[in-house]
């Protein structure tokens, strides 16, 4: 059964001639308990995806429903509401609360669900122990490392049970034993029958999926579904064309990636014959690297 299903979804920044078509007019459809990996340069519209599908940002036209439900025109309460009942979220940049505790940032989302301070530090004090880093529990952010820190933000996403885990780039800080850390971590939580969808620039990484999308400009070029454990097709071109060594590798690889795709219109078969309903300038908005 579908849990996310995007119709024709598209999304634009700004006005007049600074318009920037993040989305195009994107159609994508995922099933309860896939594993989904995200690739795509820089700027292809990965970020503005997650948020989309998270409900943080609406699109700004199409059709979104998010389990049997039309939710693109939720007005902002009830988008977070829902996103507080059924969607976890973690970050590059692990967007934890400085001044809490590992603890108490991880029950914070608990708090605005109303639940005691008890049972909330109760919860949370397991959580914490689930992704290994419980000795942990009294630290600041800033005494954790990158890993512990990424585990802790985990340890937050997955403390309301939610449906759904997006991770935009979970891994994009953190060297290669702590990303592996956290894919192990989210290969555990999708085995327990969650979803997930992960954007990522390091091909080694769909390993742990079972599907992955390629993006580029705002839309999807390229959909492969995978057996878990092998690194997808497509990103496996570009893995041997480029070593993966650094951030720069990886950004290299993408581009590798994207070379070795078909072209555009080529995999939009199904797509209706175009029309815009807004006229928008593409990238006119560029450089900006979130
Ligand atoms: N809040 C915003 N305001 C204006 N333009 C934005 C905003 N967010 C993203 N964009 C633009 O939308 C495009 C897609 O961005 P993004 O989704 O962040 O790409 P990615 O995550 O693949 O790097 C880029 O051209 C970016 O500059
Ligand atoms: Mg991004």
């Amino acid at each position: 059964m579908a849990l996310i299903e995007l119709q024709d979804v598209s999304k634009l920044y700004g006005f007049g001639d600074a318009t920037t078509l993040a989305l195009d007019e994107v159609n994508l459809i995922i099933e309860k308990g896939e594993f989904v990996a995200v690739m795509g340069p820089s700027g292809s519209g990965k970020s503005t995806l997650m948020h989309v599908i998270g409900l943080l940002d609406r699109p700004s036209h199409g059709l979104y429903k998010f389990n049997d439900r039309k939710v693109a025109k939720l007005r902002p309460n009830q988008a977070a509401k829902m996103r507080r009942d059924t969607i976890g979220f973690i970050f590059q940049s692990f967007n934890l609360l400085p001044r809490l505790t590992a603890l108490e940032n991880v029950a914070l989302p608990l708090a605005y669900k109303g639940v005691s301070l008890g049972k909330r530090l109760k919860q949370a004090s397991n959580m914490l122990d689930r992704v290994g880093i419980q000795s942990r529990e009294y630290f600041l952010p800033g005494q954790l490392s990158g890993g512990q820190a990424q585990c802790a933000a985990i340890a937050r996403a997955l403390v309301n049970e939610p449906k759904l885990i997006i991770a935009d780039e979970p891994t994009g800080n953190l060297d290669s034993a702590a990303s592996r850390l956290v894919m192990e971590l989210l290969s555990e939580v999708h085995k327990t029958g969650n979803t997930v969808l992960f954007v990522t620039h390091n091909p080694e990484l769909t390993r742990y999926a079972t599907r992955v999308v390629y993006m580029h400009d705002g839309a999807i070029v390229h959909d492969e579904k995978k057996a878990l454990g092998q690194v997808a097709d497509t990103a496996r071109k570009s893995l041997y064309r480029v070593p993966m060594t650094t951030e720069e590798d990886d950004l290299a690889g993408v581009s590798a990636l994207m070379k070795a795709l078909p072209s555009k219109p080529a995999v939009r078969s199904k797509r209706k014959p175009k029309s815009r309903k807004a006229p928008a300038k593409r990238k006119t908005a560029r450089g900006k690297n979130r």
